[in-house]
């Protein structure tokens, strides 16, 4: 199959576009964000709505930290858009807004968090103050399981949190994304919240999505990240993140589609 045929994308975007469109419900998670169904044409052109609105009806912004991040330093990577907080990674605010707010939810619901792709611990770092600035000892205690196939990357990111006194909300983990969804999976683990974001190749994508259901929890969160980098169109751009999203929860009645925030696309395993 040619993932780089834009045509065939097209034709599946138009069509899922039509169903969410006629506003069944069922198939349009009920969400602030009106954003559409974005078109491989509109995100070639750049031609996308994808600004942070809330998602579980917190009001406005959860806290302070939430509220900093719409004025926090750009520029990280010499990249004028991307956040810096003082750890290398690349994430947009509206990115960075949507990780902490669903980390804090997956927190309020007493679920842990599902990362593939650590790297030096942006993302981690974002989800374990969720998950920090959440923390009553009343409640149950949740975290992250983050894995990398680098164990560089993840003793990077292992720092990071030591640094930052957020240890205790992650367990690293070193290996093959699929492989590690394939183990959880034997194991019972249940997530309420994952973000995916280690190889954006069309394979990998395609592995993730389709296991995620089976260690999502119903009503949990899944993201993907760089799903509306136009790279996935290039010809000979490695990416196929829309592609591999495409050819797996758009097939599936699972999920519904919950809105784009800078390039990351959110879905919902449907509740019960
Ligand atoms: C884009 S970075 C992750 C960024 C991180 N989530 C953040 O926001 O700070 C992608 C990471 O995925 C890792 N990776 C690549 N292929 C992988 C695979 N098959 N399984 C697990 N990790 C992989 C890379 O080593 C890299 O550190």
């Amino acid at each position: 199959m040619d993932v780089k045929n834009r045509d065939r994308y097209e034709d599946i975007a138009l069509e899922y576009r039509k169903k969410l469109d006629q506003s069944d419900p069922s198939v349009r998670g009920m969400t602030s964000n009106q954003s559409r169904w974005p078109l491989p044409s509109e995100i070639i052109s750049g031609n996308t709505e994808s600004d942070y609105t809330y998602t579980m009806g917190f009001i406005d912004y959860i806290d302070q930290f939430h509220r900093d991040i719409t004025t926090c330093p750009l520029g990280r990577n010499n990249v004028p858009f991307q956040i810096d907080y003082g750890i290398n990674g690349f994430l947009q605010r509206d990115e960075a807004l949507k990780l902490y707010e669903m980390a804090y939810y997956a927190a309020f619901r007493g679920h842990n968090i599902l990362e593939l792709g650590t790297n030096e611990g942006l993302s981690s770092f974002l989800m374990a103050t969720a998950l920090k600035n959440h923390s009553n000892p009343e409640w149950r205690k949740v975290h992250i399981d983050t894995v990398d196939i680098s164990p560089e990357w993840s003793a990077s990111a292992q720092k990071t949190m030591r640094d930052r006194e957020l240890s205790d909300y992650v367990n690293f983990h070193v290996g093959d994304a699929t492989e590690f969804l394939d183990q959880r999976i034997a194991e019972g683990s249940q997530y309420g919240v994952a973000f995916i974001d280690h190889w954006h190749g069309y394979d990998t994508t395609f592995e993730a999505a389709s296991r995620l259901a089976d260690v999502l929890v119903p009503g949990g969160f899944a993201l993907f990240h760089d799903f509306s980098d136009p790279n996935n169109f290039v010809p000979d751009h490695p990416y196929a993140v829309y592609q591999g999203v495409c050819d797996t929860i758009l097939k599936d009645d699972r999920y519904q589609f919950f809105g784009l925030f800078g390039s990351i696309a959110l879905f919902r395993v449907r509740p019960h």
